[in-house]
């Protein structure tokens, strides 16, 4: 077996402001990495750079592909990797309106992730999406509303819908909780976690928040100034963290 992603020496510059520089990690199937880290630290340049939106200045990010194994995936052609988008990886942006499309339906927005992969019978697609709206604690009497209507968790948990009704292997979440009233975000923590265990899924997390990532990620690299200063298994970071800005985040948590 594989990682699912070897990403080695990852940088990205804007001109000589450093974006992120020299990150290097595995992720396996069914693994979970959380991206710790202040404001300014480079957690959505190096998502953006991982999750084949944002090429990088230097190194390399291998995704372990169903037919020929590991793939450089900006050395692979752009209908290879909007494949890849469509069927093996799904996006969560933190602004829900940035991952769905405000001017159609709700059962339209999980349908036509279906239909990019082939799903042609329309009885059987609404019939998904129906399902997954339920799956995301959404009534199914919503299925004709637009999202216009819909409040900000509800939005959230429609864009999670629609990008897990293709079953992807792995997820890219930038913030996903950030944004919402803190009920909500309990809630939809809630949910996230659930979802991706039954589903096996692996997914990357950014997030400022650590009690976020204390109950999602299995693994945690801490970033600062766009370099990764700690990397470890998630509990261990945060109850022992070694390196004084993990301390400095961890205890600055605990104050009022
Ligand atoms: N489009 C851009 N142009 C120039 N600098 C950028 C751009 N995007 C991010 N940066 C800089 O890169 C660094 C990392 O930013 P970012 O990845 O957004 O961090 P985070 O997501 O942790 O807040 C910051 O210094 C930021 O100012
Ligand atoms: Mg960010």
């Amino acid at each position: 077996m594989n990682p699912l992603l070897t990403v080695s020496g990852l940088t990205r510059m804007y001109g000589n402001r450093v974006g992120c520089r020299d990150v290097s990690f595995e992720l396996w199937p069914g693994g979970v990495m959380g991206i710790v880290g202040e404001s300014g630290s480079g957690k959505s340049t190096l998502l953006s750079c991982l999750s084949a939106r944002l090429e990088p200045t230097a190194g390399r990010v291998l995704y372990d592909t169903r037919e020929d194994g590991p793939v450089d995936i900006y050395a692979m052609g752009e209908p290879r990797r909007r494949m890849l988008m469509r069927t093996d990886w799904g996006i969560v942006h933190q602004n829900p309106r940035d991952g769905l499309r405000m001017g159609v339906s709700a059962g339209a927005n999980v349908g036509e992730r279906l239909m990019a992969v082939g799903a042609r019978h329309y009885g059987e697609i609404r019939a998904q999406a129906d399902d997954w709206l339920r799956k995301v604690e959404i009534d199914g009497e919503r299925i004709d509303d637009l999202p216009l209507t819909f409040s900000g968790g509800m939005l959230q948990r429609l864009q999670i819908a629609r990008n897990l009704v293709t079953h992807p292997r792995l997820v890219f979440m930038d913030e996903p909780t950030g944004g919402l009233d803190v009920s909500v975000q309990a809630r939809l923590l809630d949910l996230l976690r659930r979802l991706v265990t039954d589903l096996g899924l692996a997914a990357i997390i950014v997030t400022h928040d650590l009690a976020v990532a204390r109950l999602l990620a299995h693994r945690l690299m801490v970033m600062r100034r766009g370099e990764v200063v700690e990397t470890g298994l998630t509990d261990q970071v945060l109850d022992d963290p070694h390196h004084p800005y993990t301390q400095l985040l961890v205890s600055s948590v605990l104050q009022p």
